[in-house]
This record gives C-alpha cells, sequence and structure tokens, in this order.
C-alpha cells in the first residue's frame, strides 16, 4: 500500500527534490509551499505532486492543511520537516523579527506539523519523520545566531522525539545538509560563496538529490532500525 508524505517547503529547493524522490519510491505526496505559486503550480504540472499552502508557523494553519491532505490523500505516514528560512544578520545587528521569524519557521513549525501527526503515527504504529536541519546548526556560522540555533534545536527535538516513540514503530532522524545548490545558497554574496566552496573538501556545492536520496532511504519501511541518528551530508566541509 502506498505510504503518504507530506515534505513541508516540498515544491522547491531541497523539498523539491525530496518529494520526487518520495513519489519515485511510490509515495503519494503532498509538498506544501508558503508563498511561490508559480514554483508550486511548476511541479504540481511536472509531477502531478499534490500541493497545499500554508505557513507551517502557524499551528491553526497546519491542522487546517493536515486535514485537507489526510482527506485527499489519507493520514500521513512520513513527514519531512524541511521548512526554513534565513535572516542572515550578526548578532549585534539583528532584529526581534528576524530572530523570532527564524525560529518561527524553523523550529516552531516542527513542533506544530509533528505535533499534529504523531498521535496518527502512534495509534497505527508507523511513522518515518525526517527533519532538515544544516551543517550551521552542528558547527554555527557568522551572521547566522537566529537559523543555527533552530537547526541546532532540530537536532535536540529529534533525538528526544525517536526515544518516545521508538517503540510505536516510528523513527525520527535528521539530515544536516551542507551548502547546496539552491536559491537560498544562490543569495549569498559571490565573495562569500566562493569562500564557502573552497572550504568544501569534494569542491563543489551539493545537490539537492544528494540530500533526497538519503530522505526516501531514511522514509523506507525496511529502515526501521535506524532512529534518533544525524546524517551529515557535506562534502566533507564539517566532520562532526
Ligand atoms: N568566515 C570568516 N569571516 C567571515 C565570514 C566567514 N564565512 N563571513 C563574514 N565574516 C566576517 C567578515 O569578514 C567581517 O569581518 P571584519 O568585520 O573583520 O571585516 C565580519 O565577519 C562581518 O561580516 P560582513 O562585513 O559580511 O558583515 P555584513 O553585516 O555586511 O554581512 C552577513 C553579514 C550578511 C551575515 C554576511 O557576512 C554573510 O552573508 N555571511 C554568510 C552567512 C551564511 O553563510 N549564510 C548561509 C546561507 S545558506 C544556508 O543557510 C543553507 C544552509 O543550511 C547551509
Amino acid at each position: 500500500m502506498a505510504r503518504t508524505a507530506v515534505v513541508t517547503g516540498g515544491t522547491r529547493g531541497l523539498g523539491r527534490a525530496i518529494s520526487l524522490a518520495l513519489r519515485d519510491s511510490g509515495c503519494k505526496v503532498a509538498a506544501t509551499y508558503h508563498s511561490n505559486a508559480a514554483a508550486a503550480r511548476e511541479i504540481q504540472e511536472a509531477s502531478g505532486i499534490a500541493v497545499y499552502q500554508w505557513d507551517v508557523a502557524d499551528f491553526d494553519a497546519c491542522a487546517d492543511g493536515l486535514a485537507q491532505v489526510t482527506q485527499q490523500l489519507g493520514p500521513v505516514d512520513i513527514l519531512v520537516n524541511n521548512a526554513g528560512i534565513t535572516a542572515d544578520a550578526t548578532f549585534h545587528k539583528m532584529s526581534k523579527e528576524q530572530w523570532w521569524h527564524v525560529m518561527r519557521t524553523n523550529l516552531g513549525s516542527l513542533f506544530n506539523m509533528t505535533r499534529l501527526v504523531i498521535e496518527g503515527m502512534r495509534e497505527r504504529r508507523f511513522g518515518r519523520i525526517v527533519n532538515i536541519s544544516s551543517i550551521n546548526g552542528r558547527k554555527g556560522q557568522i551572521g547566522q545566531s537566529n537559523y543555527a540555533a533552530a537547526k541546532a534545536g532540530i537536532l535536540g527535538f529529534s533525538k528526544a522525539l525517536a526515544l518516545e516513540n521508538a517503540k510505536h514503530g516510528i523513527t525520527v532522524n535528521v539530515i544536516a545538509p551542507g551548502y547546496c545548490d539552491t536559491a537560498m545558497v544562490a543569495a549569498l554574496r559571490p565573495k562569500v560563496l566562493d569562500a564557502i566552496v573552497a572550504g568544501i573538501p569534494v569542491g563543489r556545492l551539493g545537490t539537492p538529490e544528494d540530500i533526497a536520496r538519503v530522505v526516501a532511504f531514511l522514509a523506507d519501511d525496511a529502515a526501521g532500525f535506524i532512529t534518533g541518528a544525524t546524517f551529515d551530508i557535506n562534502g566533507g566541509q564539517y566532520l562532526a
């Protein structure tokens, strides 16, 4: 029976590749997006993947959205908490809004989305949760105290959740991608980006597919003994 997967931020960047990889492994995929309707239309037309618009930082919007997904595709078996934003600034210049926008979107969303699916997963005794952290939640990064805090928070959240749910057929794992070829990274100043690429031993940015294939692996029914783990996929840039 096809599993139902929800990928937040699933229409662009890493999320787009993750949605496609899960679709290719036989899942019914719901990809959420926040504001880029053109990108959502593109993946829907190209792949037939169902897209849903809501703000993952808003609990009530998540509840409404997940109710629609469940009605149309069935109960959620696989949740990929991928949606994330940056609002980079060195901390002494960071506004309250930059701090909370990133915390609400990149970490608060994990409470919202996961809280709404976890009870059903426990009842059905199956779940796969994959949370997308970042190399910068592992090592820190100038200009990202908000983002690094949220991404490091994902690690603790995931370990606690993995322990609580291990006996219920639910696995919870983290992927910490390095710098990948996405719009988020392309937005960096060229000089900053060049310096970053020079520090990646593999000698290139990651591709979204480099990340997506590991998500599909972890989401598989056969991956039931892998839980509470963090996978660094960063071309050797940071060895934890
Ligand atoms: N390594 C070493 N030093 C660095 C540095 C780095 N990567 N980045 C900045 N600095 C230094 C600068 O040289 C500067 O030092 P001095 O004051 O001694 O000259 C100081 O930090 C302040 O930097 P800026 O002059 O650039 O300050 P700014 O206010 O103009 O810009 C910034 C700040 C916007 C944060 C900018 O530094 C920047 O874009 N940094 C990169 C942030 C980054 O890597 N973001 C990742 C986005 S992609 C992503 O998040 C995906 C993922 O998960 C990997």
